[in-house]
């Protein structure tokens, strides 16, 4: 199994805000991110559309053809009904706050088992397959297993934090609670600063892995390398088996 590369386009759409106008424009961004070789688009609309907006998401599910993964703080009424109503492949939940500059940490799925299961419920009635982002915590992960979740995505800012020092220990969480999910039946993503020298280790060393979805170095990259050859740079960081 090849992990599935899903490219997070928030990136372009910070870009395109900065100016107003439609330059870049986040639609082609998605047409072109497919025909690049792209698995799948993530999209992580929040509540004070600072990045992609509502109306990208409706714009962009029009024109998906691969994977679409919806990530967002399912605690805004208005997330989920965007949810129900785009109905993306996946959706990732993630707690993040109101003016949070980036996910960082997962849910507290002991805390919230509850809450989560109710969420989780009501996205898989309506067809979408669901992911927990959660850090690489056993406990967790074993709460993320009995709301009903399909996925869980490990939160992976502490690896590439401790890669540089040593990629083994900074890896050694991760392939427990790797090996935790498989246990429980819960199937594999992982996310956050994932890039060209970290990624690799990463996906061959837990092969299971279904998706990793990467924006910010992705995107930094591609202005150095250009989108097209980026994404394939990136793919082929998965393609080991
Ligand atoms: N996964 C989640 C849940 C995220 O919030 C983000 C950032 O928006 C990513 C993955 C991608 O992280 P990065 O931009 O560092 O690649």
């Amino acid at each position: 199994m090849i992990t599935k590369l899903s490219v997070n386009l928030n990136k372009f759409a910070t870009l395109r805000n900065s100016r107003g106008g439609n330059n870049p424009d986040v639609v082609k961004a998605a047409i072109d991110a497919q025909n690049f070789g792209a698995d799948g688009i993530t999209l992580h609309p929040r509540p004070d559309e600072r990045h992609i907006r509502y109306d990208d998401v409706h714009a962009i599910r029009k024109v998906i053809y691969t994977e679409l993964n919806i990530e967002g703080n399912c605690r805004e009424q208005k997330f989920i009904d965007l949810v129900l109503e785009i109905k993306p492949h996946q959706v990732t939940l993630v707690p993040d706050s109101t003016n949070q500059l980036t996910s960082n940490h997962g849910w507290d799925t002991n805390l919230h088992k509850n809450y989560l299961k109710e969420m989780v419920s009501t996205f898989k009635a309506a067809g979408i397959r669901t992911s927990i982002f959660i850090d690489p915590d056993i406990s967790m992960i074993k709460a993320a297993a009995d709301t009903g979740t399909d996925r869980v995505e490990l939160y992976t800012e502490s690896f590439a934090k401790n890669f540089v020092n040593g990629p083994d220990q900074a890896i050694a969480v991760y392939l427990e609670a790797a090996k935790m999910a498989d246990s429980l039946g819960l199937a594999l993503n992982a996310g956050h600063d994932l890039d060209l020298l970290n990624l690799a280790f990463f996906s061959k060393m837990i092969p299971q892995l279904k998706e990793v979805s990467i924006g910010h170095a992705l995107i930094c990259d591609a202005l150095y390398f250009g989108f097209q050859n980026t994404i394939q740079m990136y793919k082929r960081q998965l393609a080991h088996s």
